[in-house]
């Protein structure tokens, strides 16, 4: 099977590494010979944001995406983010470690789908949750992320109609803020609803000094109990500046990694979700799709390549412009 039929088959470059070879230092070596950057989401695993050139929230990651000058940008987050990076970026070469690593919300809008709601709303201003296709931004006027979706809602004027998509709690909870109705469509994130509110008051009612603080992907049952809500980047902030000493943190536990460092000492635990028995934290398996292993074939083959459809690259690229630009 060649490299090419192999990504389409199982989504990941599947060959044997070098024996005997510390994955840390080949994989920085072979990053400084092709001159390329590696970035990481917060929900990746702990070692791969360890080695990452940059790691942020959707919004830093789409403003360093746009502005880094390399040949190669190697992307370990999901499908949507090493999109954007590409649409941002269309001259340099992005790489995506498994090129199965999805989300629930971008699936949750298809093309045609979304383009039939649309229809039904046709004065509608869009605004689209960064979390959505390449094709679903091409049909948006604006995207958003979880650190700027109140603001840029707010940008548009009173007098007209919202489409919100795909998020409908980030949708709920922005509708709360502003006090403005939009047309939402019905997404979730399938690790911000697996957070179990039973578990989660049990938890708070063991541990009363903890501070509960919420990622907006969370369903209001969970974001009314909260005492502070933001994007991934925001809740770190907000930890390592706040007077208290425990949090409860309700979003993805690799979040912890540099919550750890940013706020050394403080107690941070993880919200529990259903079904996870064992750990009891929630996790997502497409951000864990990202391992060293394809990582290091990754930049070694220069494949998972990310590409996009040159009929939604205009159209995508003016609604990230269009949220960069507020
Ligand atoms: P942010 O990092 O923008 O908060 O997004 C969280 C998320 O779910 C990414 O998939
Ligand atoms: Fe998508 Fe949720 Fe995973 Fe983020 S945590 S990539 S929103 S499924």
């Amino acid at each position: 099977m060649d490299l090419q039929e192999e990504v389409v088959k199982v989504g990941f470059i599947d060959r044997p590494l070098p024996e005997g070879v510390d994955l840390v230092k080949a994989i920085q070596l072979l990053k400084e010979q092709k001159n390329a950057v590696i970035l990481a989401h917060y929900y990746v695993a702990d070692e791969i944001q360890a080695i990452a050139d940059f790691v942020g929230d959707s919004y830093a990651l789409a403003q360093y995406s746009q502005k880094v000058n390399a040949s190669m940008i190697v992307f370990c987050g999901v499908h949507f983010m090493a999109e954007t990076a590409k649409i941002l970026n269309p001259n340099a070469k992005v790489i995506l470690p498994d090129l199965h690593a999805g989300c629930s919300l971008a699936d949750a809008a298809p093309e045609a789908a979304f383009r039939d709601f649309k229809a039904l709303h046709p004065d509608a201003v869009v605004v689209s949750y960064i979390n959505c296709t390449a094709a679903v931004k091409s049909m948006s006027d604006y995207i958003c992320t979880s650190s700027n979706a109140v603001d840029v809602v707010k940008a548009i004027p009173l007098d007209k109609e919202i489409i919100f998509a795909p998020d409908a709690n980030l949708g709920r909870y922005v509708e709360k803020v502003t006090g403005r109705k939009m047309h939402i469509w019905e997404g979730a994130c399938m690790v911000h609803v697996n957070i179990s509110d039973a578990k989660l008051a049990q938890l708070m009612e063991l541990r009363p000094e903890a501070i509960l603080i919420a990622h907006p992907e969370c369903p209001s049952s969970i974001l009314d109990k909260a005492a502070f809500i933001g994007s991934t980047k925001a809740l770190i902030d907000h930890v390592s500046k706040s007077d208290h000493h425990c949090f409860i943190v309700a979003t993805e536990a690799g979040i912890l990694f540099k919550m750890r460092e940013a706020a050394p000492g403080k107690i941070l635990i993880p919200a529990p979700s259903f079904e996870n028995n064992t750990c009891a934290c929630a996790e997502c398996p497409y951000m864990k799709m990202n391992t060293l292993e394809k990582l290091y074939n990754a930049l070694q083959y220069e494949l998972p390549m990310v590409h996009i459809d040159p009929h939604v690259q205009e159209g995508a690229l003016k609604a990230l412009q269009n949220m960069l630009s507020i």
